[in-house]
């Protein structure tokens, strides 16, 4: 399956942080790139990175989008609108917009079919918490978290499933390779009941902490298709370097 490695920038980056995508983009370009790339700057540098990206073998995803196409509410971005902006994915149900925003399953899973009524591909972030892992609720947890967050739209070309275990991200600290194993494991067995051969098909990506340092081990594991990548896509080396590795 080919990888997808997405940088996810958050809330960083002025204008000045072009030249991260512009590095990336230059050091990649060649026919021969083995993996998708895609960063998803924040929305400020959303159309021109998509400039800056154009012809590259970078694409650009938004972070959120609303689930209406229009209307009245105030600081939110549709998916439309990050479709018109050039992009060709958008990230929904990160973990920081679960905990910063409320934001439940059932309003991802609107998310991810707005993405998808908008043409872009939803890369549908789930993950537990450290509460929930040391209380042995993980897969259980990551069960419902999939099966309420993706829509029926889901098919293995506009949706990409994103494991993040919540204490992981940011923090340094990863699971080890057998809980990698056994969550994305877990994952793609409940997208094959739910969507079959689709379900076989579509890219199942670790997130939360993955370095150049980490990202041999993590990508090896079984049913790992790439990476989301946070702190190390601000750094063009740090990136370019965990990509070589998913192209491996
Ligand atoms: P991190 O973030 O790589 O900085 O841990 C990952 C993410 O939140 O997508």
């Amino acid at each position: 399956m080919r990888p997808l490695v997405a940088g996810n920038w958050k809330m960083n980056g002025l204008r000045a942080s072009l030249d991260v995508s512009r590095d990336v983009c230059s050091a990649l370009a060649r026919g021969d790139v083995s993996a998708d790339v895609m960063i998803a700057p924040p929305a400020t540098l959303l159309m021109a990175m998509v400039g800056v990206c154009a012809g590259s073998n970078v694409s650009v995803a938004g972070q959120d989008c609303h689930t209406a196409k229009s209307g009245a509410h105030t600081g939110d971005i549709a998916a439309e609108m990050l479709r018109d902006a050039g992009a060709t994915a958008v990230i929904v149900g990160h973990s920081e917009r679960r905990t910063d925003h409320g934001e439940t399953s059932a309003l991802v899973h609107d998310k991810a079919a707005a993405g998808h009524r908008a043409g872009l591909m939803a890369i549908i972030c789930i993950g537990e918490t450290q509460a929930e892992r040391h209380a042995g609720q993980t897969l259980a947890v990551v069960a419902s978290q999939l099966a309420a967050s993706l829509p029926p739209s889901c098919d293995a070309r506009n949706t990409v499933i994103a494991y993040e275990p919540v204490w992981a991200i940011g923090t340094g600290l990863t699971p080890t390779v057998d809980d990698v194993r056994e969550v994305h494991g877990a994952i793609r067995r409940d997208l094959e009941t739910r969507f079959g051969s689709a379900g076989s098909a579509m890219r199942i990506l670790y997130g939360g902490s993955v370095k150049p340092e980490n990202a041999r081990s993590l990508m090896s594991v079984a049913h790992v298709n790439g990476a989301l990548v946070g702190g190390a896509s601000l750094k063009a080396q740090d990136f370019l370097d965990i990509i070589a590795v998913c192209e491996t």
